[in-house]
């Protein structure tokens, strides 16, 4: 560990016992919940350190989420890693991002160990390295049986990309006769998630109050919310009082 982390960590620390805390419901806890883990790079900006530097700090998050999230009984967890306009930054953050999942990819057995987790990409991969397409497969393949929460991780992932690719498969099933009509369900079956729960809750860090086309079709009914503490910075605590807030709502999918 190098000083930098040294720091790092005992400064997460701080923030987790200084954090707000809540009580949640146990009984009813969100069975689907997607995160967009922004704020990386502002994360890695005040302290002085690279962009990449926040991302790792930012995987290390994950791992503390997804561990929590197993613990409360959440069973799908979705993050947004990549976007479909991420490519849009410089090559050497786009790099050093892709770098970051072949490495976490590779050490599976220690991100996931021990917390029986289900490991499934969703978005467009054949824009990734051949060697990650090929980690993804084993990755997929190798956690597919487990029976803990399954973590989708959306990389490269763009909900409008995602409605397009549906759009045209519905077109093309329709043409040649393979079904009658396009309804709802049948559109929701053709999204990446098509046999996950609906996403009850999405969370997003950093300050940010926006979508950023993260799951455009999934989040008709999500309720939102949001934290001003960058993702790197993100505790179970966090998840505690937005599971809590989540719990307080009235879901009235338009009825009285
Ligand atoms: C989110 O953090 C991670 C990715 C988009 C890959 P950012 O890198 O967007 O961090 P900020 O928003 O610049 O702080
Ligand atoms: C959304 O964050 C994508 C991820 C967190 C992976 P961005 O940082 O790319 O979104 P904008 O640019 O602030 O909308
Ligand atoms: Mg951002």
């Amino acid at each position: 560990m190098t000083v930098k982390e040294l720091f790092g960590a005992i400064y997460k620390k701080l923030v987790f016992l200084f954090a707000q805390d809540a009580q949640i419901d146990m009984d009813n806890i969100p069975k689907h919940i997607g995160i967009i883990m922004d704020g990386n790079g502002r994360w890695a900006k005040r302290r002085g350190l690279k962009r990449s530097d926040g991302h790792r700090a930012g995987a290390k998050t994950l791992e503390d989420i997804t561990d929590y999230c197993g613990k409360i009984g959440v069973k799908y967890l979705t993050v947004y890693a990549f976007s479909t306009e991420n490519w849009k930054r410089p090559k050497e953050e786009v790099d050093a991002i892709m770098n970051l999942i072949l490495e976490y990819l590779t050490n599976m057995e220690k991100f996931v160990g021990g917390r029986d987790c289900r490991i499934r990409v969703i978005g467009d991969r054949t824009a990734l390295s051949q060697v990650l397409q090929e980690k993804i497969l084993e990755v997929e393949e190798y956690t597919k049986d487990r029976t803990g929460p399954t973590l989708n991780i959306a990389l490269n992932y763009g909900g409008r990309d995602e409605i397009v690719r549906a759009a045209k498969v519905a077109a093309e099933k329709l043409n040649n006769g393979e079904i009658k009509d396009i309804n709802e369900e049948y559109f929701s079956s053709l999204m990446y998630t098509g046999n996950d729960p609906e996403v009850e809750l999405i969370i997003r860090p950093s300050g940010e109050k926006r979508l950023s086309n993260f799951l455009l079709w999934q989040s008709a009914y999500s309720e939102f919310w949001f934290s001003n503490t960058c993702w790197p910075d993100f505790t179970e605590k966090h998840m505690r009082v937005a599971i809590s807030d989540y719990q307080k709502r009235n879901r009235r999918y338009g009825g009285v």
